[in-house]
């Protein structure tokens, strides 16, 4: 075995020893890159046949991989001799491989070549999905085998945060890195931090300093939520139980490629509007919603779907509103479909009602994270907004949207608030 000394910077030292899991997260030019890609290189060297897999989780190209930075590497460190380069791959000493590839592209089928991989390293991990995390982690199976992840994190649900730092497996190692950290820190890349620290100090924290999105330049709700927490409108909201509890959907599709399944469930208690939790998830079937609905006692509610709620599911032929009426639900007939500009509609409804509405902070933390990333997309060129941008974040706003344009449909926030009469006792 040849030994390789390699200056590591001391935020990383704990991740030199043997983990199952290692991960490094932190704001842009904290070094977690680059010391993977030694990482990496030093264990093909120290190990003959190693096989390891750079991942992203979109890859079209290779030169959205690590390829370029593991070859720099290899380089850089001067031991280019046992390592192979191809257009394609590196093999290392003694027949093994590095490879790069993208999630997406993986199959439950296709994932299983990577079984027999000694090392795992997935970059830019904060796009990883659940579902490529969890056909991952099965996959990495070799006796020692690591996986490891480097991030900027982006929200605290994301899979790699969830999984890394919010549950944490026994034995994980990982660490939270920034510039400060990074002895070898460039003076181009401190140029570029200080211009966003001063120019953009909404995306700066985010970006550089690794915190979680928060804002977003043209974000439509952010001045909305920051509202709510300074006027205290933010905290511990009961449902009211003489009230009847509402379910406002955005429905995502089936399978892994599908969007977001999300709910909202709201009341409307005179002129306050209480959001008192929140639901999403992603490649999902209908009776998986159908019993996060039931378990947390909203068997009772009234639910709202969008137009798409009238489509037919392309698995059943049913529409969503019959298979949710069959499971028992009072199903609102769907708002009708507002053609171009309806996401604009929503948006405005749904700032018009901002002052009213209280939150409950425990359940809807990830619904608000997404709602305040909700963004305008941008021409760069041209500078002019393209409306609401299509991402993770879209069907949380949609689904909260459409609680918005059915609260100031005329009549109907009336008609549904009127008392509740009981039989037995009067009224109450
Ligand atoms: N081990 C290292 N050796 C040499 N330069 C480094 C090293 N680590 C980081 N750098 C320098 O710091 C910059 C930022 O590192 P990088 O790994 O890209 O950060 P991150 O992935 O955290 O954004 C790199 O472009 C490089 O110039
Ligand atoms: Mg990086």
């Amino acid at each position: 075995m040849s030994i390789l000394k390699i200056p590591t910077a001391k935020v990383f030292e704990p991740l030199l020893k043997p983990a199952r899991y290692k991960g490094a997260f932190g704001g842009r030019g904290s070094g977690k890159s680059h010391f993977f890609g030694e990482l990496l290189v030093e264990m093909c060297q120290a190990e003959r046949g190693t096989l390891a897999v750079c991942i992203r989780e979109a890859q079209r190209t290779l030169a959205q991989s690590s390829k370029r930075l593991v070859e720099s590497k290899i380089a850089s460190l001067g031991i280019g001799a046992g390592f192979k380069l191809y257009s394609d791959r590196i093999g290392t000493p003694g027949d093994g491989v590095v490879i790069f590839r993208g999630m997406r592209d993986h199959t439950a089928d296709s994932i299983k070549s990577l079984e027999g991989f000694k090392v795992a390293w997935i970059d830019e991990a904060q796009s990883l999905s659940a579902h490529s995390l969890a056909l991952l982690r099965p996959t990495i199976r070799a006796p020692g085998s690591e996986l490891w992840a480097s991030w900027n994190p982006r929200r605290k649900s994301d899979a790699v945060d969830d999984f890394l730092r919010v549950r944490k497996p026994p034995g994980a190692i990982v660490v939270n890195a920034s510039w400060r950290d990074n002895p070898w820190f460039p003076a181009v890349l401190e140029e570029e931090r200080r211009t966003d620290l001063s120019l953009y100090p909404a995306r700066y924290q985010h970006i550089w300093e690794g915190d979680y999105v928060q804002a977003f330049e043209g974000a439509y709700f952010a001045e909305m939520l920051s509202q709510a927490r300074s006027s205290g409108r933010i905290g511990k909201i009961a449902a009211d139980p003489l009230l009847p509890l509402r379910a406002f959907i955005d429905i995502g599709g089936a399978g892994a490629t599908a969007d977001a399944f999300t709910i909202w469930v709201v009341q409307w208690a005179g002129s306050q509007i209480k959001v008192l939790d929140y639901y999403e998830s992603v490649g999902q079937v209908l009776a998986y919603h159908v019993n996060w609905l039931r378990s947390r006692g909203y068997q009772n509610a009234i639910l709202y779907l969008p137009h798409d709620g009238m489509a037919m599911n392309n698995i059943t032929g049913k529409r969503y509103e019959d298979h949710l009426r069959d499971a028992g639900f009072t199903v609102e007939p769907p708002v009708k479909n507002q053609g171009r500009g309806a996401a604009m509609m929503r948006i405005e409804a749904l700032r018009r009602l901002g002052p009213q509405i209280w939150w409950n902070e425990a359940t809807t933390e990830a619904g608000r994270d997404a709602i305040g990333f909700y963004h305008e997309r941008k021409d760069e060129v041209r500078n002019v907004g393209l409306g609401p941008e299509h991402d993770w974040s879209s069907h949380a706003a949609d689904a909260l949207g459409l609680m918005a344009i059915c609260y100031e449909a005329p009549g109907r926030a009336g008609s549904f608030n009127r008392v509740i009469r009981y039989r037995d006792h009067g009224w109450v």
